[in-house]
């Protein structure tokens, strides 16, 4: 199946994703760099939170987990000039790379990389910074839960709350899988039910070059 679900991915990427120079460019250079490509969204998934954020005219944006920051011109791609990214990111290798492709792809909104724990960055911010207001948590799968009430107490009502890689070839309902990353994606879909701040959620699952995968969405009440 992985054969055709790439290949229809190829399909819709032919004729709905627009070429972006930028865009292949960060992919080219992430992997001349020797670093993996199965990390980053796939161009058609960058897409949606490309509409998602125009839908909304969302104007500041956090990502946790840039790796090699292709998913933050993805984003950057959707802002108006005077947009704002936040994005941060935990292994340092993976920052120093997409800081490079950050200050390559020439992005005219303001795009702030730190490197740390995204949930200590997120703790340390000023109690004044301005909410969020859309977020793509797409970091350590193990602190999902930690970081969804982190990210819920930095966004206002509308904000669009959009969680990665939450299905994982169906590894959810394998009861024998205690990995961390598991059981902290399982923690996150109990959070999420019924939470006082959440107005409505969903989950959707995805196959396509990545595998089979999906995600997770909310709106804050
Ligand atoms: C993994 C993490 C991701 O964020 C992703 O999009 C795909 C895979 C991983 O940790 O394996
Ligand atoms: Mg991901």
């Amino acid at each position: 199946m992985q054969q055709m679900w790439t290949e229809l991915d190829q399909y819709i990427e032919s004729h709905l994703i627009p070429e972006d120079p930028i865009l292949t460019q960060t992919l080219e250079n992430t992997a001349a760099h020797g670093f993996p490509d199965h990390l980053a969204v796939a161009a058609n998934q960058g897409m949606l939170l490309q509409m998602l954020i125009q839908m909304n005219n969302c104007k500041r944006v956090l990502e946790l987990g840039t790796f090699a920051a292709y998913s933050t011109v993805w984003l950057a791609r959707a802002l108006p000039e005077d947009g704002y990214i936040l994005t941060m990111e935990g292994r340092d290798t993976h920052a120093a790379m997409g800081q490079e492709n950050i200050d390559r792809a020439n992005l005219k909104p303001t795009v702030e990389l730190k490197c740390g724990r995204a949930a200590d960055i997120l703790r340390a911010l000023p109690e004044d910074t301005e909410a969020f207001d859309f977020i793509f948590i797409d970091a350590d799968k193990q602190s999902y839960p930690e970081y969804l009430e982190l990210c819920l107490a930095r966004s206002h009502s509308g904000t669009v709350i959009f969680l990665d890689n939450v299905i994982r070839a169906g590894a959810l309902l394998d009861e024998n899988n205690k990995k961390p990353s598991i059981e902290g994606l399982r923690d996150m879909f109990s959070l999420m039910q019924n939470h006082p701040k959440i107005l409505s959620c969903t989950a959707l699952q995805t196959v396509g070059s990545k595998g089979h995968d999906g995600f997770a969405l909310a709106i804050v009440k």
